[in-house]
């Protein structure tokens, strides 16, 4: 059985994490260099107004984040396959990365590394952002597990239009317990970024806000309508991230097959979670198995989208995999994954006395944490965080919606959840981002052990957050 380590992947380096001279985790590199400070890898983000095509005959304009490496290894970004997402990053725990953002756009941006555990002054922290034509560099060691973290803006009051214009990108992170497990890879590794757009009359994106957040009537993946893929006869990785800025799903496999969850948020699990299905909230990943080998040529299976409570409304398809006669590569179902160890309830500091963070609307400011809205300079009492502690925080929303809150910083885990009405939410491994259900309390464990400074947390219906639901939380 393979154990993990935080420290294996730090310990490469100068161990310290934080340092703000950080060097090169990778060794080879720290020895060979004359320079310890060089970056593995340095690529360029620049954000622009693009066409790109939904399908071979249908084009309409979009934000993107085009990229360019210019020092590591070419396949750090991955094609773009002509849609509007910016290129996948995929890089491995223990890299050096800069990135030099330039923004094209005609308004300020700043880029987030939604689930990356970095310092302020890489976090996308929307004091941050810059102005049209402006640059900004990042350069960060990238310390979490494997995992399938993603990038996107966080201008304040703007991240919801900038992302349903198109700005989005994954980031995948790669670890040697990862490798050593044999996981379906390649062809047999799939990733999809689920989104939801409304295109108007004369085809173009329409962006229409509102309380409830930003819907839209058609479904892409991966920038595409289609939606239809084909797939040889074996296991495979399907790696899933709601893109969408506000629409929660209720996914399960047609065929009544089990949905065997080997990740989320924040990497592996330490075993299979098998789930008949799940809810999936704007910026939650999903990392499941599916065994294709059983069906026979021709055969579909979809992964559908069920309606949140039953009976209202109808289930509709979201991917639908139709199987092939080619026999794909053979993976055996992984046993036991990646371990990790569990934060102690007891470690937490205010373990008896949770914070409690109520998601609640206020006239006059919309959506509102605790009754505030977003103050850039002002922190409550239950918002500043002696550096080292681990606390609980617990979420409740006695509102009608869905919440899906984040918190930026490190990975977290849940402790307990006392269910609403309706039970289905992703609450296994380490997370960055937790579903709550219209009645949920939602009790989570954070480590506040990585960094000092000012960090954001908020609901990633991404509405929501521009209507307020943000605020800052200072680690000291
Ligand atoms: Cu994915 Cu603060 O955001
Ligand atoms: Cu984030
Ligand atoms: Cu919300």
């Amino acid at each position: 059985m393979v154990s993990f380590s935080r420290r294996d992947f730090l310990g490469k380096g100068i161990g310290c994490i934080g340092a703000s001279l950080a060097v090169s985790n990778s060794w080879a590199r720290a020895t060979t260099s004359v320079f310890l400070n060089d970056p593995d890898i340095i690529i360029e983000l620049t954000a622009k107004e693009v066409t790109r095509n939904i399908d071979p005959n249908t084009s309409a304009k979009f934000w993107s984040y085009v990229g360019k490496v210019i020092r590591g290894p070419k396949e750090t970004l991955g094609p773009s396959n002509g849609s509007y997402l910016g290129p996948t990053i995929e890089v491995k725990t223990g890299d050096r990365v800069k990135i030099i953002f330039k923004n094209s756009l005609p308004e300020k941006s700043i880029i987030h590394w939604h689930g990356l555990d970095v310092d302020h002054k890489n976090d996308g922290h929307p004091s941050l952002a810059i102005n049209p034509n402006g640059e900004y560099v990042y350069d960060f060691v990238v310390e979490n597990r494997a995992g399938m973290y993603w990038y996107h803006p966080h201008p304040h009051g703007r991240t919801g239009f900038q992302v349903y214009q198109g700005l989005a990108g994954l980031f995948i992170v790669r670890d040697r317990v990862e490798e050593s497990l044999n996981l379906p890879n390649k062809e047999q590794e799939l990733r999809f970024v689920v989104q939801d757009r409304f295109f108007n009359d004369q085809g173009e994106l329409e962006y229409r806000p509102s309380m409830m957040g930003a819907f839209g009537d058609k479904l892409l993946i991966n920038g595409k309508l289609e939606r239809k893929i084909k797939v040889k006869k074996g296991l495979y990785r399907i790696r899933l991230l709601n893109g969408c800025n506000a629409r929660v799903f209720n996914l399960a496999l047609s065929h009544g097959e089990e949905i065997k969850q080997i990740g989320s948020d924040g990497g592996l699990l330490e075993k299979t979670n098998k789930l008949t299905n799940f809810f999936f909230a704007p910026a939650e990943r999903v990392d499941i198995v599916v065994d294709f080998s059983a069906y026979s040529e021709g055969e579909v299976i979809t992964l559908e989208g069920l309606p949140l409570v039953e009976g209202r409304g109808k289930k509709y398809s979201v991917v639908e995999f139709e199987v092939t006669n080619e026999v794909g590569q053979s993976f055996s179902e992984p046993t036991g994954l990646a371990a990790y160890k569990r934060i102690l309830p007891q470690e937490a500091t205010n373990f008896s006395n949770p914070k409690v963070f109520e998601l609640v609307p206020k006239r006059g400011l919309g959506w509102t944490i605790n009754g505030h809205g977003y103050e850039p300079n002002a922190f409550e009492d239950n918002e500043i965080i002696k550096f080292g502690d681990t606390e609980v925080w617990e979420f409740y929303n006695p509102t009608g919606m869905p919440h899906p809150m984040h918190i930026h910083g490190t990975q977290f885990q849940v402790l307990k959840r006392l269910p609403g009405q309706l039970t289905g939410c992703l609450d296994s491994g380490w997370k960055d981002t937790i579903l709550v259900m219209p009645g949920d309390r939602v009790q989570v464990l954070k480590r506040f052990n990585t960094y000092k400074g000012i960090f954001l947390y908020h609901c990633h219906n991404l509405e929501h957050e521009d209507m307020s639901m943000m605020r800052n939380f200072k680690i000291i």
